[in-house]
């Protein structure tokens, strides 16, 4: 799904805007990929695993997202470049369709400025317009302590553990965390 454009103000002042995610910003999302698997071990790739995916192969899915009515793939942009990018995909199985999962990366540099929550806002706002949807899901890597305090201040709750989910090239073992957040019933059309 395409969402409607919006604007908000970082916490040091400057215009930051939200909007779907274009087909000719293909080249600039995968480059967003590469380095921002780099900047953080709290994700699921390393930089070079994401080599394998082309300009075309991310156009298409970028055209898919935005056609389809159960994904909403939502970039940040300040100052014209590529802050970050967050999607969030509704369930569709009749037994699982009151799911949807959410996920979220900035780069490094716009991290703490506030953007994470304004995408949080715009994501539970989706979720609370169908009437079908009863909780929003998400994970977090052990130790990702920045991630785990915006998901708690946006209502989620810790709900199960991924015993040693991630094995890093050092061989370190990291638990992966289940959150999950209610959709609030007053919400619903
Ligand atoms: C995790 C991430 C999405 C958060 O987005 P963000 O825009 O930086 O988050 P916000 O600025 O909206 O909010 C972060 C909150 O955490 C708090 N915080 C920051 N660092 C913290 C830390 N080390 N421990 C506890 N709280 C912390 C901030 O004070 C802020 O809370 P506040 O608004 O009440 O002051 C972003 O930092 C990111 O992309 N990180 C790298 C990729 C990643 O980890 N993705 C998530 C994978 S699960």
């Amino acid at each position: 799904m395409v969402i409607k454009d919006i604007d908000f103000k970082l916490k040091d002042g400057r215009d930051a805007f939200l909007r779907s995610a274009k087909e000719s910003d293909s080249e600039e999302l995968l480059d967003y990929l590469r380095i921002t698997s780099g900047e953080t071990l709290f994700v699921m790739r390393y930089p070079e695993e994401c080599s394998k995916y082309t300009i075309a192969d991310e156009t298409a899915l970028i055209a898919q997202w935005n056609e389809s009515p159960n994904d909403a793939m939502i970039l940040c942009t300040v100052d014209g470049k590529l802050a970050g990018n967050c999607h969030i995909v509704f369930s569709s199985g009749i037994k699982t369709r009151h799911r949807a999962t959410v996920m979220i990366a900035l780069f490094r540099e716009y991290w703490n400025l506030g953007i994470g929550t304004r995408m949080f806002q715009e994501m539970i706002s989706l979720a609370e317009e169908r009437k079908e949807v009863r909780q929003l899901e998400l994970s977090f890597v052990e130790g990702n302590s920045r991630a785990r305090a915006l998901y708690e201040k946006m209502g989620f709750r810790v709900a199960g553990i991924h015993p040693d989910a991630l094995m890093l090239k050092d061989g370190t073992l990291l638990n992966e965390y289940l959150m999950i957040r209610l959709i609030d019933d007053r919400h619903k059309l």
